[in-house]
């Protein structure tokens, strides 16, 4: 059915190959669905790696679950499920997103698995024998009735601050202050409701202190590609001689959901141990299923590349841990490791209550083209660690207006003309055309700036290639030239001319569109595109197919149906998960997260006396609770909505549940602070508060009463 296109420089072509890479994204956890922000870095990678294959080089791309850790045991023990079956079935999910995204992975695999087991064995007895590992008695939050250890974000109790119930050990959702676990008051165990106690127990480490890891990785942060990245690791690093590094807690006690560490029984490799060893056990699954030979890639001295693709916020494993663990385990280390930013949607982090906590699966479900995200990323991505953001309005105005009206326009206006008249097919003299010429001599730029992870930069300059067509095209005016037989030839060349150019800005988007670069290549009816095809043509010796639709355009409604899919319908019961997912990475690894802003003052440091200008400052007034609602997925907060006199009422959160049902509120005045700063909560913004009395000791004297003024009084007016 296709045919090659013509080759018009041999030799030209001839690829650059030989060289062997293995590529990698950082392993998702087993605990969660895939999201917008996981698919940045999935479909970053995977343009990288479909760049690089159409060289002709032999890259593999392999990826996994991250399967392991506390997160997983409960949530499975939740769902009545065990940890095997359900990382069984969320390797499905996963599975299925990848596919859907077109991240070619050329095996997805889990840590769960006999390879990983056996090589991070294999990794830690070789740190053992290299006298890297060390034991500790450590203390620990216990929770005496589940009878487990607890990682902070399993802690829950009043914020130290403000008094708020059922908040994190490291911040307030309320007030927003940050503080350490140990800072709350009544804590209590998020499994089962008890007080933790402090329990004492035998931990393993890694000796990352030890003199000879600060001078491998002196030496290796050298060849990192990225200046933010080698800036990190000599911060981490301190100055020569300084030892900064600490020694990395790579123990659980039971019950975990891992592997169990050899010669320490109810000890288990802590999940970020084992996780990493999940790059190789894929590859080495891949391996033996493709007859690879997996010690050519991994021992010292491999010729081969290896580079990991990961975000920001788990830099500190990939390029101290896992680079040291490689170093003195006998394995080669990282080529380089890529990081790359956070993603947020309309300038703010993805929210569950707004619907911008977008997963993988309400996108394709809610009908929006998946090349359609890899284009908007890949317009947005660059080589560097900075944030990125998916803003809703411009993702529609650049893929109706460049993809579909730049670029797909080329061809659907050119492939009538040449069909009909001229047997579809183009006019070989139109392939050397000055403008094809230029085109052509873009391509390796194009090709370059993918291998160095300067999406946007490709893209920016397709686009303008794409222009440059337009621009052609709108001078030709071939619906002007088809209404004269005398313009045959001429309408002949825009046509082929117009073809040949699709054909190019096709292969400059193949790597971020592979999907359509495929319908692309049965439309043309030539072989799949790679880089070599910037040196050949269209010829007349093979007819075109019939233009088939490409692609379309967005439509608003459907970004307005893919907010609603995702708007709180997940708060009830992804909730926990998506925090339990923080999890894991968080207590290991604070360390590579941007400190939090500093706070203000807390409330106890207000004076005892203040002035009537400082009370004057307060707003107060009289306010009808015109509505009042349950909040979904809070059992604290009551939702109220008050008129106070203005043109628009407000929307109010107040912690009152315990005291009050909605109906015993609606239709009653009360007393509300006005100017209050508004304040965004997990659940949307609250534009004020209502004032309530309660006892200094709640425990000892419970109940709340909100203020209400006396029969006359009306919504608006000012409480002095
Ligand atoms: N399981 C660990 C990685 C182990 S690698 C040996 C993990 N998993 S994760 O599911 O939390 O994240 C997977 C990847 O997605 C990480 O590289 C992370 O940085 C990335 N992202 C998660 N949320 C993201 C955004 N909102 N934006 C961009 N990338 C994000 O970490
Ligand atoms: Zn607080």
């Amino acid at each position: 059915m296709s045919a090659p296109a013509t080759d018009l420089a041999a030799g030209a072509s001839s690829v650059q190959s030989g060289r062997q890479i293995l590529v990698t994204s950082a392993l998702p956890y087993a605990n969660g669905q895939i999201h917008i922000g996981h698919l940045v870095e999935y479909i970053q990678t995977d343009i990288w790696v479909r760049a690089l294959r159409m060289h002709g080089h032999e890259v593999y791309y392999v990826g996994a679950d991250d399967t392991h850790g506390t997160p997983v045991m409960l949530r499975a023990e939740k769902e009545g499920l065990t940890p095997q079956q359900l990382i069984a079935r969320v390797w499905q999910e996963h599975k299925r997103d990848f596919d859907s995204f077109g991240v070619s992975f050329d095996n997805y695999y889990s840590t769960d698995s006999d390879e990983n087991r056996v090589l991070s064995e294999s990794v830690y007895l070789a740190l053992k024998e290299a006298g890297f590992i060390e034991t500790r008695d450590i203390e620990q939050a216990y929770d005496p009735v589940k009878n487990m250890f607890l990682p902070d974000r399993f802690i829950k109790g009043e914020c130290p601050k403000c008094g708020a119930k059922d908040q994190y050990g490291d911040s307030c959702e309320v007030c927003g202050s940050t503080y350490a676990p140990t800072d709350l008051k009544n804590p209590y165990s998020v499994v089962s409701g008890a007080t933790p106690i402090r329990k004492t127990s035998t931990h393993y480490f890694f000796r990352l202190s030890d003199p000879r890891c600060e001078t491998f990785l002196r030496s290796w942060v050298a060849g990192l590609a990225q200046p933010e990245a080698t800036n990190k690791m000599r911060e981490w690093l301190g100055d020569a001689g300084e030892s900064k590094l600490a020694d990395w807690d790579i123990s659980r006690d039971a019950p975990y959901f891992g592997f169990e560490i050899p010669g320490a029984p109810g000890k288990y490799f802590y999940v970020w141990l084992d996780a990493p060893v999940g790059y190789y056990a894929s590859f080495k699954n891949l391996c033996e299923q493709r007859g690879l030979n997996f010690d050519d890639w991994v021992k010292p001295g491999s010729k081969t590349e290896q580079y990991h693709f990961i975000g920001k916020d788990i830099l500190y494993f990939h390029t101290l841990f896992w680079p040291a663990m490689l170093e003195f385990s006998g394995h080669r280390t990282p080529t380089n490791v890529f990081a790359h930013g956070f993603l947020t949607v309309d300038g703010a982090k993805m929210s569950k209550s707004r619907g911008t906590f977008i997963t993988a699966e309400s996108y394709v479900s809610t009908g929006l083209n998946p090349e359609w995200l890899r284009y908007y990323f890949a317009a947005k991505l660059n080589s560097t660690m900075e944030d990125l953001d998916l803003n809703l309005e411009d993702f529609q105005a650049r893929v109706n207006s460049d993809l579909v009206g730049k670029y797909i326009n080329i061809a659907s206006r050119a492939a009538g003309f040449l069909i009909k008249r001229f047997e579809g097919r183009v006019q070989d003299s139109a392939m050397n055309h000055p403008l094809i010429e230029q085109m052509r001599a873009a391509i390796p730029q194009i090709a370059a700036h993918y291998e160095a992870r300067e999406y946007s930069r490709a893209l920016r300059q397709t686009m303008e290639l794409a222009d440059a067509v337009n621009a052609y095209v709108d001078t030709a005016k071939p619906w002007e030239q088809a209404k004269d037989a005398a313009n045959a030839v001429a309408l002949h060349e825009t046509c082929s001319v117009s073809l040949e150019a699709f054909r190019l800005l096709s292969l400059a988007l193949k790597p971020v569109l592979p999907q359509l670069a495929e319908g692309v290549e049965q439309f043309l009816a030539i072989a799949p595109l790679t880089w070599a095809d910037a040196g050949r043509a269209l010829s007349s010796q093979q007819p075109i197919n019939a233009y088939k639709h490409l692609m379309t355009r967005v439509d608003p409604k459907q970004i307005e149906a893919l907010l609603a899919a995702n708007r709180d319908s997940l708060q009830a019961t992804d909730a926990p998960a998506a925090t339990a997912n923080a999890a894991n990475a968080a207590d290991a690894n604070k360390k590579s997260k941007g400190s939090k802003e500093a706070k203000k003052p807390a409330a106890d440091e207000t004076p005892e006396t203040i002035s009537i200008d400082d009370f004057a400052k307060i707003d107060l007034r009289v306010a009808l609770i015109v509505d009042c609602n349950i909040v979904e997925g809070s059992d604290k907060l009551l939702q109220l909505t008050l008129d106070v006199g203005e043109e628009k009422t407000r929307n109010v959160f107040s912690g009152i549940r315990s005291a009050y049902k909605p109906e015993d509120l609606k239709g009653k005045l009360t007393v509300m602070v006005a100017n209050l700063a508004p304040r965004k909560m997990k659940f949307g913004l609250s534009e004020g508060m209502v004032l309530a009395a309660s006892s200094a000791d709640e425990k000892a004297e419970p109940g709340l009463y909100i203020l209400e003024p006396h029969s006359g009084a009306k919504p608006g007016m000012r409480v002095r």
